[in-house]
């Protein structure tokens, strides 16, 4: 199997903080991963390096087969979806839904002088069909609900057809509905042959859409456990990971965790 993503000893260090420590992974093409862990541990820098978006300090990283630091990031960029909060700041409010959606086919935000082939067209059709988005496709970007945003910056990511898909909190400030249906526009996404290498950040254990296959938990720029996630989400794991007493469960490819009982 082909690896998509493979992060060697890479340390990353600002203002003299050890953000990521001698993290070593590899990400092969059928895997989905979801990265665990509490705020600050390190999860959106793990995406920010496999987005080619910055550089480690130390170690390497390999990106669809490209070492990052030897190739042109911007047509690297373009194979790979990312959808991010601080990526959705930048997409402006006036802007028309089926516009951002499209625009993804440059790697820009705001339309403006590009020329859209019909191909480009129909596929934004296409996506914009699976995730919902075909009603709110002249609606302009501000007016959105957070739930509807999300679908968007990910109806994007999906649109340019990455090798590999990163996800940054995709559920995170969603009401309970919302999760839901994006969960389970998620496992359509994530069951099909033809999807990408899917790398997803979250802090809680109930967001991982049935079908992902591993799981890496973080704790303190330190990679704690790493593996398919049976193995990987135990209670000791998740325990070290969050700093409480955790039990989990698994039923009907969801999961589950919560303090222990005494
Ligand atoms: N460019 C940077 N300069 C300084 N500190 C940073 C930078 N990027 C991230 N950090 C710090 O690194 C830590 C990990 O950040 P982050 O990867 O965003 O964590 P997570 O996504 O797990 O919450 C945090 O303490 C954050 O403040
Ligand atoms: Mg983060």
């Amino acid at each position: 199997m082909a690896s998509v993503l493979e992060l060697t000893d890479v340390s990353f260090v600002r203002n003299r903080n050890r953000i990521l420590d001698s993290i070593s992974w590899t990400v092969d093409e059928a895997d989905r991963w979801v990265i665990l862990g509490p705020n600050g541990a390190g999860k959106s820098t793990i995406l920010q390096l496999a987005s080619a978006s910055t550089h480690p300090t130390s170690g390497t990283v390999e990106v669809l087969g490209e070492r990052v630091g030897k190739v042109d990031v911007f047509e690297l960029r373009t194979r790979i979806g990312l959808a991010a909060t601080g990526l959705a700041r930048r997409i402006p409010a006036h802007e028309r839904v089926g516009d951002v959606v499209l625009t993804a086919a440059y790697a820009v935000t705001g339309r403006w002088r590009e020329r859209y082939e019909s191909f480009d067209l129909e596929r934004a059709a296409e996506v914009m069909d699976a995730w919902d988005l075909t009603e709110l496709s002249t609606r302009t970007f501000g007016t959105l609900s957070d739930g509807e945003r999300k679908r968007v910056q990910i109806a994007r990511a999906v649109m340019t057809d990455p090798e590999l898909m990163l996800l940054d909190e995709p559920a995170g400030s969603l009401d309970l509905g919302a999760r839901e249906s994006l969960l389970e526009s998620l496992a359509d996404y994530a069951s099909s042959s033809l999807a990408p290498a899917i790398v997803m950040v979250t802090h809680h254990v109930e967001e991982i859409p049935p079908g992902f296959t591993h799981a890496m938990l973080l704790g303190e720029g330190r990679i704690q456990a790493a593996g398919p996630l049976e193995e990987v989400l135990t209670d000791a794991n998740l325990t070290a990971t969050f700093g409480v007493p955790l039990q989990v469960q698994h039923e009907d490819g969801r999961w589950r965790a919560r303090a222990k009982r005494s």
